[in-house]
């Protein structure tokens, strides 16, 4: 087989290049090693930036998006004792929208077959080959048969654990790394929200955020030791936490239910460097990692396909190279901005083990200038709803 870009993943990342690539008449395969219920099945978060709006809007698969999607206009934060609203759309003139990862990846996938985009599930053990050059292929095996694809790029959209990042030499590639001393453990019930925009609090028992998937359907997070068990958090327990954290106001408005989904995940920070290596391109979560606080990862492999469609077309419809060339630094400058404002906001939100008696004056001492300072809630505001790309 041959085509002109092969891309390795089938997440949002993959497909959403996929689609774009099809939209402009650029040959493409997407191999994924999983099947459609699988990659639907993963717990994902839901807070789209209006990137990520933009080009589903721009590929027409934004229907569903518009008619059960929440706009949302601001999201609070809460010190244990008040409401700090951060007004998105007077402080930035944008929105984010509610809506499930796993429903934007459903759209996606659903369209594929309509749109002439071939998705391979199920590829097992797929191989990256001669991506330093500009003759790499991918090999996989599927039913029993060995298979092999030529292309002129090869697209690692294979998420933090697929192979792509690992074909960047280990003296070109450079990986920055923080892992926070907890996890976080979320709870996901078809129960309505206890407040119609998010909210994140930092109270003296730890970091609550209340979230939603649909006005009858809620997320909730709590912050919990890296050493802590899921059996030890019945939903109760689970329950009683939220409503001591998110404090009174928001607490009374808590509506208990069975948990439908309660992972435990441990947040981290991760960059990887460069995201181009020869004719192998990075997007999305094989190249980085950030806390689900600024609720970035979704948004950034959307703004990492964005580049990377932008250098692709470039390439190939207008004989640009160095639109590939540029793919890496560009795609970076935005990365570290986003894992930036990631790890502040982790930062002010959560105690962290080490901390003293000062640090937590700090959060105090921040939460309070934010809630007085329209030049902070403006700079949290424009982080939130997701820098330009
Ligand atoms: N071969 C083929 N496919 C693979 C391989 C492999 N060896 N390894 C991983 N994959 C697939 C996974 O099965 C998954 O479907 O690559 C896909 C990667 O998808 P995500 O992990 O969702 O990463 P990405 O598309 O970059 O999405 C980034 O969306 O899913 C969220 O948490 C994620 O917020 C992040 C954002
Ligand atoms: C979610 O709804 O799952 C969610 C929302 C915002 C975040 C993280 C997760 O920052």
């Amino acid at each position: 087989m041959k085509t002109e870009v092969a891309i390795i993943g089938a997440g949002p990342a993959g497909l959403l290049l996929g689609h774009l690539l099809r939209a402009e008449g650029i040959a493409c395969v997407v191999l994924e090693r999983r099947t459609p219920d699988y990659v639907l099945g993963r717990i994902r978060a839901g807070v789209l930036e209006q990137v990520t709006v933009g080009l589903m809007e721009r590929l027409g698969l934004d229907a569903r998006l518009k008619a059960e999607g929440l706009p949302h206009d601001g999201f609070n934060l809460a010190d244990g004792e008040r409401l700090i609203r951060i007004d998105l759309a007077e402080l930035t003139g944008q929105q984010v929208v509610v809506y499930g990862q796993t429903e934007l990846t459903r759209d996606l996938m659903d369209a594929a077959p309509e749109r002439g985009l071939e998705v391979v599930y199920a590829a097992e053990d797929v191989a990256l080959h001669d991506v330093a050059g500009d003759a790499p292929y991918v090999t996989w095996r599927k039913d029993g048969a060995e298979h092999r694809l030529d292309a002129r790029f090869v697209i690692g959209c294979d998420g933090f654990h697929g192979p792509s990042r690992r074909m960047v030499p280990a003296g070109v590639g450079r990986e920055y790394e923080r892992v926070y001393p907890f996890g976080w453990l979320g709870i996901m019930a078809d129960v309505p929200p206890c407040n119609h925009e998010l909210i994140y609090a930092n109270h003296a028992r730890g970091f609550a955020l209340a979230s939603m998937r649909s006005q009858a359907r809620s997320r909730y997070y709590i912050d919990v030791p890296v050493t802590e068990r899921i059996e030890d958090w019945p939903d109760e327990r689970v329950w009683d936490e939220l409503a001591l954290r998110l404090g009174p106001e928001a607490a009374a408005h808590i509506t208990r239910g069975p948990s439908i989904e309660k992972p435990i995940a441990p947040p981290r920070s991760f960059v990887f460097e460069p995201m181009r290596h020869g004719s192998l391109l990075l997007c999305g979560d094989a190249a980085h990692i950030v806390p689900p606080t600024g609720a970035k990862g979704l948004n950034l492999a959307a703004s990492d396909v964005h580049y990377a469609a932008e250098a692709l077309v470039g390439f190939f419809k207008r004989n640009d190279p160095e639109a590939i060339a540029a793919y890496s630094a560009r795609a970076l400058s935005r990365v570290w901005k986003s894992e930036r404002f990631s790890w502040s906001l982790t930062r002010l939100m959560h105690r962290f083990p080490e901390d003293g008696p000062f640090e937590r004056a700090m959060q105090v001492a921040e939460l309070d200038y934010i809630a007085s300072s329209r030049a902070a809630q403006t700079a949290i505001a424009e982080n939130y709803v997701g820098l330009p790309v």
